[in-house]
């Protein structure tokens, strides 16, 4: 430094340096104060530790702070949360979450095949008869008990067991 340094200089300098540290300081603790080591579906909550995803927890909760924990999908299907889907509807778990489904036979009013909780069951039988009016070939009653679709045959036949849909003669025995 050549000039004369007045004292106001001096205070303006070591501001700034103060300044320019604490700077750095806040940009290292930025990228040093999170946990490298987060597992799977977790993001960093600090050095020590990380959160997991919604629909993911751990040995130890919704924290994770060891570095051999892992964050899990909750099966939402099952206990202790066991997600209501109400009545003909069968719960499906997937990773991170869970959706509804209506049973086999049974059809959403909408035509929309997944719907989130009991509230929104609208659930009916389908009514397979009516939908495909030849899924019971000739000779072949269709009746539509609840849920599944039966074909009956008129007397003297029965169903082909190999081609439940198909009526034959009943044999000799
Ligand atoms: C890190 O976050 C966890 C969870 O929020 C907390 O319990 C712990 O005290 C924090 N540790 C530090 C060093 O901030
Ligand atoms: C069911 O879903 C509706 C709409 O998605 C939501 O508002 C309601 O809180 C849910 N109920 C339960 C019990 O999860």
């Amino acid at each position: 430094m050549g000039g004369p340094c007045l004292s106001i200089q001096h205070a303006l300098c070591v501001l700034l340096t103060l300044l320019e540290d604490g700077l750095q300081n806040t940009r290292a603790s930025a990228t040093m104060g999170c946990a490298s080591w987060c597992p799977p579906h977790s993001t960093c909550v600090n050095t020590t530790a990380c959160r997991c995803h919604p629909g993911f927890t751990s040995s130890s909760g919704e924290v994770v702070t060891s570095i051999v924990d892992t964050c899990d999908d909750i099966n939402e299907c099952k206990p202790p949360l066991m997600m209501s889907c109400g009545k003909f509807a069968e719960c499906q778990n997937t990773e991170g979450s869970y959706h509804c489904t209506c049973s086999p036979g049974y059809e959403l009013i909408s035509g929309a095949t997944k719907f989130s909780n009991e509230s929104e069951n609208t659930c009916q039988d389908m009514d397979e008869c009516q939908q495909n009016p030849v899924i019971c070939k000739s000779r072949r009653i269709c009746v539509n008990p609840q849920g599944s679709n039966t074909c009956k045959c008129p007397p003297g036949f029965e169903l082909n067991p190999k081609y439940p849909k198909v009526c034959q003669g009943r044999g000799p025995g």
